[in-house]
């Protein structure tokens, strides 16, 4: 190798170890795609304030929502590579892919995989005035009004949209659905009792559940939650879904070609954050379990994110969902 093409790489690792010495040398921005005060909202702002304390730079929450998030997704894809953009998504990372025949990003590839941040029940939960006394009751009246039960979510592709399907295919019900840019939106229609019904991540509901303001009826996940509020709730599996088993996870993601010291930094920071005992004791407070897995790590987050690729896929088609 020429003198020349030695230097030439020493100067490139140099300008690299400065230029990772100065990372982050402005604000960390974390893209939401869903309007603010919901659950990815609150997740994100819980883990910016943790990563802040150990990065040198402000940690801000930027909300880009609509069209089930892709919207948001699609901005964080098209953003400078140098890991100060970085995206807060949910499972619609995973189902977006089949939902939508024309995305404008790539799955899996426009993105470099931070890691896994948390896992949150759902809740089934209805407008605070709801009559039914029980989950089989609550099933009974959607089964005695066909096409007249309003059912909320936040867009094709949005968690409570993906809840919400496999609820109504289980159920062989047939319901409205109703879409907002997030689901702090839709709660607000739902306390209000402008809609039925929905599915929405325990992190959203658990507040509105412990003010007594929305009627709890079950939890999506296949083991009851462990967080007071929703505890006695049963799951779907024992009210008569048998398999009914839907998890809300969000994970950490920067745009493809993001440099990999600036990933290892982030990811060091994001690993900081989820043992940091505030954000952890706030994410338990509203029933979601922090990642401690191989997901933390690229590989692990990016093989977990299409193992979900194709097994909603198979859900999605099976409903005969899309979205042009
Ligand atoms: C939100 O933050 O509004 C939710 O994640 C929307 C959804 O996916 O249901």
């Amino acid at each position: 190798m020429k003198i020349q093409q030695l230097c030439t790489i020493a100067a490139l690792a140099t300008l690299s170890t400065a230029a990772l010495a100065e990372f982050p040398e402005k604000p960390v921005v974390l893209v939401v795609p869903f309007a603010a005060g919901g659950p990815s909202d609150k997740i994100a702002r819980d883990l910016a304030e943790a990563m802040r304390k150990t990065l040198p730079q402000p940690v801000i929450v930027e909300n880009a929502a609509g069209a089930g998030g892709t919207i948001g997704v699609a901005k964080v894809a098209r953003a400078n590579a140098d890991g100060h953009t970085l995206l807060v998504h949910h499972i619609g990372m995973a189902t977006a892919p089949a939902l939508y025949r024309k995305l404008s990003y790539k799955m899996p590839e426009d993105f470099e995989y931070l890691g896994l941040i948390n896992e949150s029940p759902s809740t089934v939960i209805t407008r605070p005035n709801m009559e039914a006394r029980n989950f089989g009751e609550l099933r009974q009246w959607i089964a005695a009004n066909p096409g007249k039960v309003n059912l909320a979510h936040a867009g094709l592709g949005s968690a409570s949209h993906l809840c919400g399907l496999m609820l109504q295919s289980a159920l062989k019900a047939d319901m409205t659905t109703i879409a907002y840019k997030g689901t702090a939106p839709a709660m607000t229609d739902l306390l209000g009792g402008q809609v039925d019904i929905m599915c929405d991540q325990a992190t959203n509901a658990v507040p509105q559940i412990e003010a007594g303001k929305v009627k709890l009826y079950a939890v999506t996940s296949a083991q009851r939650s462990k967080q007071a509020a929703i505890a006695s709730a049963p799951t779907l599996n024992e009210a008569g879904l048998p398999g009914f088993n839907v998890s809300i996870w969000h994970g950490l993601y920067a745009p493809k070609g993001t440099p990999a010291a600036v990933l290892g930094k982030l990811n060091g920071a994001l690993r900081a954050a989820l043992k940091d005992p505030d954000f952890v004791k706030k994410q338990e407070a509203l029933g979601v379990s922090v990642v401690s897995d191989n997901r933390l790590e690229a590989a692990g987050h990016k093989k977990f994110v299409e193992d979900e690729m194709n097994r909603w896929s198979v859900v999605i088609k099976a409903a005969g969902q899309y979205a042009d």
